[in-house]
């Protein structure tokens, strides 16, 4: 146990901030992961592409977090990403603003 806690902290400075941590988690936690992955195409999009597409924009985190809840399609081609509703508010924006850190 206090290794692996010794091993998070070591994660968590190497990327700079607690926060990326517990995100990398969380998209664990949701099983975002069954449909995507950082650099890998799976049934989704690759956090990578998506963070290179809203590069710059403004108000992108609070729109894919927002995107992250409902769902939706067509943005990606005509497969619909299901509603995660189980996401709160805040975890949707947090998983938003790490998707788009990844650039
Ligand atoms: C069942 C598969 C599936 C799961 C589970 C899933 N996604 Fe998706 N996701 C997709 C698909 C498919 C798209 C593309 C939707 C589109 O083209 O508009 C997508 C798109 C996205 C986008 C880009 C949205 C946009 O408008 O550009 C983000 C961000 C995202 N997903 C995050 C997540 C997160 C975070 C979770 C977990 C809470 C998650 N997804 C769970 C399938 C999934």
């Amino acid at each position: 146990m206090y290794k692996f806690a010794a091993m998070l902290m070591g994660v968590s400075l190497w990327s700079g901030s607690n926060t990326a941590l517990a995100n990398a988690d969380m998209f664990r936690q949701y099983n975002c992961t069954a449909c995507h992955a950082e650099d890998k195409k799976k049934y989704g999009p690759t956090y990578q592409q998506v963070a290179l597409k809203y590069a710059g924009e403004e108000g992108a985190a609070e729109r894919l977090a927002k995107k992250i809840q409902a769902g939706g399609a067509g943005v990606w081609g005509n497969t619909p990403m299901p509603a995660q509703p189980r996401v709160s508010d805040e975890d949707a924006l947090k998983l938003a603003n790490y998707i788009l850190s990844l650039k």
